[in-house]
């Protein structure tokens, strides 16, 4: 066995539910306690990671150490008070000895997409999504594949289409689909970027703000947005359509598992971990921390930071928000290699078996054919 660099992984609750998991005292309180509890909560050491075993043997460690803030939170209270914890929550890790720390949600998100954080780190930081790029891309395309969507003929609509994530998702998906619609909600920035690259893309194309009417024309949908709420619900989308869900807290409405059986949704940033991982909470040593994920698997941000570790690549890998597409091709070779693979598919807390997916085709073949025209009797 080969021990490379270590890391750290800055994580934060994503919701009260969250809170408990990360913290089972938490149960009981009222939601106005635990976030004023959070507003001065220090950033502490949640999880030790260990057994991260490439095929060749190269073995990594770390720690998933908490600024411990809702989302909502890192949007709404003052930048620097946001920037201060997740500094603090990087020096635990660095204490502890990682070499490279990475951003997960909105720690990734708030400010200038990691920018800031990095330049006042004491080591290399990364967001993570280059790899969560390539995750979405391979899951959005697997997705239609199941759902026997022809991609060359489809329309494809990237929700949060100026983003990090979203700005290398347009790049991406455009050579595979037949037209693509860009959204996000500032409309200079979005015909900003519009305008610097529709001339680059290999598909018809467009943008818009108008996210519902965006959605209606859709086969393929990918989601990355910084959004707090809900922004894809079940009336906006087309029989059959295919929704790859990468924003964390989730876009996709829990109205969508409950109202539209014919749709497969998707959470496309997971991914499984090569050897045997280990999740071990700091304070109750023996207890498995819960990602509220499958065994063995982590959210593509954080592999990419494993990856980098195991690597030895101790440099700023994604920052901000113009992630080169040839960094996503570059940590998806890496990351295959190391023996990471894309999760099996995953939404609304439960597995997408082969029944599930039949089952959903089956229910948008029902509703094509109730909508189709009768003839006359
Ligand atoms: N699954 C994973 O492993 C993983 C890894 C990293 C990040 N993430 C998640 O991915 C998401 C995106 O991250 P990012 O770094 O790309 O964020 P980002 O750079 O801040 O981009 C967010 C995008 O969302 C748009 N947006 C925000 N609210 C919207 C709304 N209500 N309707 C439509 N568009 C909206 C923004 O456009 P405007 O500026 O016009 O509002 C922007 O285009 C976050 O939820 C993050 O937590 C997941």
């Amino acid at each position: 066995m080969v021990n490379t660099a270590k890391f750290c992984f800055v994580i934060h609750p994503l919701s009260l539910e969250d809170v408990v998991r990360y913290e089972p005292s938490a149960k009981g309180k009222g939601a106005p306690i635990i976030r004023k509890i959070m507003e001065w909560m220090p950033a502490w050491n949640v999880a030790h990671v260990t057994g991260i075993r490439t095929p060749d043997g190269r073995e990594t460690e770390g720690w998933f150490v908490s600024a411990a803030l809702l989302p909502e939170q890192i949007v709404g209270f003052p930048r620097e008070k946001v920037y201060e914890r997740i500094l603090r929550a990087i020096e635990i890790g660095t204490e502890l000895g990682a070499g490279i720390a990475g951003l997960g949600a909105f720690t990734g998100v708030v400010g200038d997409g990691g920018v800031t954080v990095a330049e006042r780190s004491p080591i290399p930081v990364t967001t993570g999504n280059s790899l969560t790029i390539a995750a979405g891309i391979s899951s959005l395309f697997r997705g239609a594949q199941e759902m026997g969507i022809d991609s060359k003929e489809a329309t494809a609509v990237v929700v949060g289409a100026t983003g990090s994530i979203g700005s290398a998702c347009v790049k991406l998906i455009a050579p595979r689909v037949k037209k693509l619609i860009l959204v996000a909600r500032n409309n200079t920035r979005l015909a900003k970027f519009y305008d610097s690259i529709a001339g680059e893309l290999p598909c018809e194309s467009s943008y818009t703000t108008d996210l519902s009417a965006a959605v209606r024309q859709g086969q393929l949908i990918l989601t990355a947005t910084s959004s707090t709420q809900d922004v894809i619900e079940p009336e906006d989308l087309q029989t059959g359509a295919v929704v790859c869900e990468l924003s964390l807290p989730h876009d996709v409405s829990r109205r969508v598992a409950q109202e539209r059986p014919d749709v497969l949704v998707t959470e496309g940033g997971n991914m499984l971990l090569p050897g045997n991982p280990r999740f071990e909470r700091v304070r109750e040593p023996g207890q498995d921390f819960d990602l509220n994920l499958p065994p063995r698997t982590a959210l593509a941000c954080m592999s990419e930071t494993m990856v980098l570790a195991l690597e030895n690549r101790l440099e700023p890998f994604s920052l901000g928000r113009g992630i080169d597409v040839n960094k996503v091709i570059e940590i998806q070779r890496l990351a295959t290699k190391d023996g990471f693979e894309l999760a099996d598919m995953r939404a609304f807390d439960a597995a997408i078996t082969p029944e599930k997916i039949a089952a959903i085709r089956g229910a948008a073949d029902l509703r094509r054919t109730n909508a189709a025209p009768q003839g006359i009797a």
